[in-house]
């Protein structure tokens, strides 16, 4: 039986256009994204809360960064932007508005690279990631929703800031997630 999904990733994309905040650019990941995401795959500070492990290597980074890519580009990178700073090299960090696997919601995420925390960078990337690509997705507030591991209380404040709440809990992968929505009305 053909299911008729809300939103399908297949179907959908975000604009491709970039997008600039006050002190922020988004623009689509690419390859030439690789060092930078490296920069955050690396660290395990990065990944505590992040359910695949660290690459301590570059090679080997690259070597899947780049299968990765190619080969998971439609569920992954396809929504995926990357951050920048107009005074880095390197993306310091990704923002992420997806289709939830059965198509019913949009997922947001974000990471920051270690370095740049405390900025308010991931509430400003990931507000101004939903305010521009909402007409692409033609979604709303209320079919928006995020997964944060049970614990990371950074990225919980990052979604109460931008306007979402705590709603419930849920089991991904068999990982502990806290569920947020916005509001409604
Ligand atoms: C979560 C993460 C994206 C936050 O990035 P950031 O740019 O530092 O976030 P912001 O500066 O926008 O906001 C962080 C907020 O959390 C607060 N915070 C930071 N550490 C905290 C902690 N341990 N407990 C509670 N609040 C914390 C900050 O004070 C800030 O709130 P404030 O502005 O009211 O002071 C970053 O820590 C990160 O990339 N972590 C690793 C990847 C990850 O976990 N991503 C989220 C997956 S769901």
């Amino acid at each position: 039986m053909i299911r008729n999904k809300k939103f399908n990733r297949r179907k959908i994309a975000l604009s491709g256009q970039a997008i600039h905040t006050n002190r922020l650019i988004l623009k689509p990941m690419t390859l030439a994204d690789e060092q930078g995401f490296y920069l955050m795959r690396r660290d395990p500070d990065m990944m505590r809360f992040i359910p695949i492990g660290t690459i301590d290597t570059p090679d080997d980074h690259r070597a899947e960064f780049t299968q990765q890519f190619h080969e998971n580009f439609e569920h992954r990178f396809k929504f995926t932007y990357g951050i920048h700073l107009r005074s880095e090299a390197d993306m310091i960090g990704i923002v992420i508005m997806r289709p939830i696997p059965d198509g019913s919601m949009i997922e947001i995420g974000y990471w920051i690279r270690k370095g740049f925390w405390g900025n308010g960078y991931a509430a400003e990337a990931q507000k101004a990631m939903i305010d521009e690509q909402k007409e692409s997705l033609k979604c709303e507030n209320k079919d928006i929703i995020a997964y944060v591991m049970v614990g990371n209380s950074a990225s919980k404040r990052v979604l109460e800031k931008i306007g979402l709440t705590l709603t419930g809990t849920d089991q991904l992968e068999s990982v502990n997630c806290w569920v947020f929505h916005f509001p409604k009305n």
